[in-house]
């Protein structure tokens, strides 16, 4: 990735950037067996991908990024990768604070965080607090997260509330993303053209796009491309 990278949206000549992009962060693992390192390599180069990714998106005026950083799905992996993952957050947790307090980002989590590490945990729990008043966009991190989870969860809280009349804003304000605009663009890279239970309520009108581009080789250039795609659809939401 070029650090010196100029977008021809930073320069403010292109059509205003999706307002909200959800990222799902895939192909670390292969990223790492093609260079015969082990995956964990690969992830420590996705959370560095997804260091840049946060940090041009928020240069372009994106407002809402949201990635996949682990499913609920994903414990099914070695114990050995899961810990490599779960010590990889830790780490690049602190880092990104410090970013996210110099570009004044909120941090968010989706997710249901209590079988993380303790202290992994508590760091989530400090990042998003400390956060918190921050105005300058914010990042959505889904730990543990799946979107028939979020949903059932979101289902038990309204009844646990005794059922207030529903519609769709009702409901949406049980999920983690209660208050957060719909993505506009998700963004898979990796190859795979599938949801992998992805924000299943929330993309319920987004547009796709697919990238062979392994993530951690997912620069602001691949970023554009994918922008650029989102502009040149026709968002009809079922109209004409
Ligand atoms: C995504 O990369 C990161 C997580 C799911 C935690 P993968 O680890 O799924 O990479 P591939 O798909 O095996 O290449
Ligand atoms: C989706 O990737 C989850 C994350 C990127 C965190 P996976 O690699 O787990 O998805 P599948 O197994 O290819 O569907
Ligand atoms: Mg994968």
């Amino acid at each position: 990735m070029s650090a010196d990278h100029t977008s021809t949206l930073a320069e403010g000549s292109s059509p205003r950037p999706p307002r909200h992009i959800a990222v799902i962060m895939d192909g670390n693992g292969r990223w790492a067996k093609r260079r015969g390192l082990p995956r964990t390599a690969g992830h420590a180069a996705g959370a560095e991908s997804f260091r840049r990714a946060a940090k041009y998106c928020r240069s372009i005026g994106v407002e809402y990024l949201t990635v996949y950083a682990f499913s609920t799905e994903n414990w099914r992996r070695p114990e050995d990768e899961v810990a490599g993952i779960m010590r990889l957050l830790k780490k690049y947790l602190l880092e990104a604070l410090d970013d996210l307090t110099a570009e004044n980002t909120r941090l968010h989590f989706f997710g249901d965080l209590t079988p993380l590490p303790p202290e992994l945990r508590k760091m989530c729990l400090d990042c998003a607090e400390r956060s918190k008043g921050f105005t300058g966009g914010q990042v959505n991190i889904c730990l543990n997260y799946g979107g028939r989870d979020e949903i059932v969860r979101a289902a038990r809280r309204w009844a646990a509330d005794g059922c207030p009349a529903l519609d769709e804003d009702v409901f949406s304000g049980y999920l983690y993303s209660a208050g957060v605009p719909d993505p506009d663009l998700l963004i898979r890279p990796g190859g795979e053209t599938r949801i992998s239970n992805y924000l299943l309520w929330q993309l319920a009108y987004a547009e796709m796009y697919f990238s062979d581009v392994l993530w951690p080789d997912f620069d602001e250039r691949e970023i554009d491309r994918a922008i650029a795609a989102y502009h040149s659809r026709d968002r009809r939401y079922g109209g004409v």
